[in-house]
């Protein structure tokens, strides 16, 4: 069926959940928890479950859907089982590859997200001792050498031996049908467990198991556990007992599901309002005129040298306005850098760098890397982060989370929001404790940003009544390229509208800052490629328009982003997008709403998988 073969650099990333419950009704359950988790990958999926004379297996390349049809009119249900949803970017995903994985017996299934990095080495070994192997995959060699150290000791200490055997990054959830137990590992990879009524639950994220429980225990690297319907026992890989603590997460189902509207990205678009209110309001004092941040800096403000802001894909473009946001406002010079560049370069770092990290996952492994990077070297670390417990929460000294709420669809939409309103706060708080910032002034600014949520909601409100921006989206559909130009804070504004045109429509987009465009973008206008100008109210809004001219007189088709009662820039524009006025810097939180909204009826209109646009994943959790 078949010739797709491990590469020695693949990347995986998956969804994972397992279930021991007294509920017979595992099966549904897992396909209901695969198609939450589908937002980390998509290319196959599997199940594995304990019924009474073994363990039945059912996988599909394709979607979890596919599955779920695959799976119709099967009379199997267990109260124990394991599933796994595949995202591969080398080689072509298949049934054979697909997970769980099996030993020799079949006594063993096994899920696993990550790359174990001394397979071939353990497979030639196992082989040599008579397992074989019925995949390409590193994964199947888990469930051999498992089964290997089966024949000296008890379920739980085969299993711990063999994961210290393992190098490289797992998460692993393993069923053993003689005890219907599962057993799961974690090191560099996400896995949660959830603890519930009579049911315990493990998944690579929150969502896959929220319709049942939100109690989670957050496991650490270099930790494993035993779990059955009524208990978790935690060990770390020496197996030693451990203690673990049991969080409320603070997320609901209904969050977590797409509440009539047709996409998540959708959804999330709309539910910016709150997110960003709810992200602004837990910082602000009673009176409402000052900051107040639940967390002190690791270093004292007044000594912060430099600080470098860490990221990657839309988080990044976050910390291009944070720049902005920080040396203005508080007076501090900042750097900005893509995780996946800064962890491979030398940099020059010291005890007065404070690095803020950002991620709405805080699973994303380049940005991990190089914040352990900057750690090493000496930085102290700030992370703004969506996702409580996570890997980049735990290896940061201080947290500021988003109050996002679960980020589901793979465009980010309302993380990107609330990063850019917590680096304001950053910045407020920041600038006053150095005495940059003057009292007064913060006050002003705290009477802006208050009103971000109310306009947030104007503009949606107006595209749900007007359409306008549906009209425009239809009309760019069938561009090949675009561009999308801003100067200054709105210059990352222009990088992340492009990004989500390009994500989800599939057509090519840049952003570019405006005033570079002459030196060499231009070059690319004509009657066919649209230019999205982000041209609101500002210090230089007179340069944009300038700019707007050059395209206009080379017949190039112009939509601006403008703020309401601006009158002389219509003339120059084909379509015009209207947003409330606000305080320049503020003004990105609002601007890049209606630029969201463009990609996702654009990428609507023709058709695409929104939610999951082709080759991406929600969390890239390997390099
Ligand atoms: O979870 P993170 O914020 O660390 O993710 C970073 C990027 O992978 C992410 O922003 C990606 O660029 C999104 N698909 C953009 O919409």
């Amino acid at each position: 069926m078949e010739n797709y073969k491990k590469e020695e650099n693949q990347i995986i990333m998956c969804g994972i959940i397992g279930i021991a419950s007294r509920d017979k009704n595992v099966k549904g359950r897992l396909v209901d928890s695969l198609k939450r988790l589908e937002y980390r990958g998509y290319d196959s999926s599997g199940i594995a479950l304990r019924i009474k004379d073994g363990i039945f297996i059912k996988k599909r390349q394709g979607r979890v859907a596919e599955l779920e049809e695959e799976l119709k009119g099967n009379t199997f249900n267990s109260e124990v089982g394991i599933g796994h949803t595949r995202w591969a970017t080398h080689g072509e995903p298949s049934c054979k590859n697909s997970h769980p994985h099996t030993d020799c017996t079949g006594k063993i299934a096994l899920v696993h997200n990550g790359i174990i990095e001394n397979y071939k080495e353990l497979k030639k070994e196992l082989e040599d001792s008579g397992h074989i192997f019925t995949s390409s995959t590193d994964t199947e060699v888990i469930a051999h050498l498992i089964e290997e150290n089966l024949k000296e000791y008890t379920f739980i200490e085969a299993f711990r031996k063999a994961v210290k055997t393992l190098e490289g990054s797992f998460a692993i959830v393993a069923l053993f049908s003689e005890e219907g137990s599962l057993y799961v590992a974690r090191k560099d990879s996400p896995l949660v467990i959830g603890i519930g009524d009579r049911e315990n639950f493990v998944a690579s994220d929150v969502p896959a198991f929220l319709p049942w429980t939100d109690r989670v225990i957050f496991l650490e690297d270099g930790e494993m556990c035993k779990m059955t319907p009524n208990s978790v026992e935690t060990y770390n890989f020496e197996g030693k007992s451990l203690k673990k603590e049991v969080i409320k997460v603070p997320w609901n189902l209904a969050q977590a599901e797409k509440g009539g509207y047709k996409h998540f990205m959708l959804k999330e678009i709309y539910e910016q309002g709150k997110a960003v209110g709810d992200t602004i309001g837990a910082r602000l004092e009673r009176d409402d005129e000052k900051v107040a941040l639940e967390g002190d800096f690791p270093i004292p403000p007044e000594e912060i040298e430099r600080i470098l802001i860490l990221a990657c894909g839309t988080s990044y473009h976050a910390g291009l306005v944070g720049k902005f946001y920080l040396e203005e406002i508080s007076g501090i010079p900042v750097y900005v850098d893509y995780g996946s560049e800064f962890r491979y370069r030398k940099p020059i770092i010291n005890e007065k760098t404070l690095v803020i990290a950002v991620s709405q996952s805080g699973e994303t492994a380049d940005t991990i890397g190089a914040v352990r990077l900057a750690r090493e070297k000496g930085a102290r670390i700030i992370s703004i982060c969506n996702v409580l417990g996570s890997t980049l929460t735990r290896i940061s000294d201080v947290t500021f989370h988003t109050y996002a709420g679960p980020e589901i669809s793979v465009a980010s939409t309302k993380a990107f929001t609330t990063q850019l309103s917590l680096f304001f706060l950053l910045a407020l708080d920041l600038g006053s404790r150095r005495g940059f910032l003057s009292d007064e002034k913060e006050r002003e600014y705290v009477r802006e940003i208050l009103s971000l949520p109310v306009k947030i909601e104007d503009i949606l409100k107006k595209d749900k009544k007007e359409g306008i921006i549906r009209e425009i989206a239809v009309k760019i559909s069938s561009a090949r390229n675009a561009l999308y130009l801003g100067r200054n804070v709105n210059y990352p504004i222009a990088l992340e509208g492009a990004l989500k045109l390009k994500e989800i429509s599939y057509i090519h987009a840049e952003g570019y800052p405006a005033g570079e465009m002459k030196h060499g973008p231009i070059a690319l206008i004509d009657e066919e490629t649209p230019t999205v100008f982000i041209a609101t109210e500002s210090s230089v809004l007179k340069k944009v328009k300038s700019n707007m001219e050059e395209i206009k007189s080379r017949n190039g088709k112009i939509i601006s982003l403008v703020s309401d009662g601006e009158k002389e820039l219509s003339e120059l524009s084909d379509y015009i997008i209207r947003v409330p006025g606000i305080n320049e810097y503020l003004a990105p939180i609002l601007n890049i709403i209606p630029l969201q909204l463009l990609a996702y009826h654009a990428a609507d209109y023709l058709g695409h998988d929104v939610d999951q646009p082709r080759n991406l994943a929600k969390s890239v959790t390997v390099e």
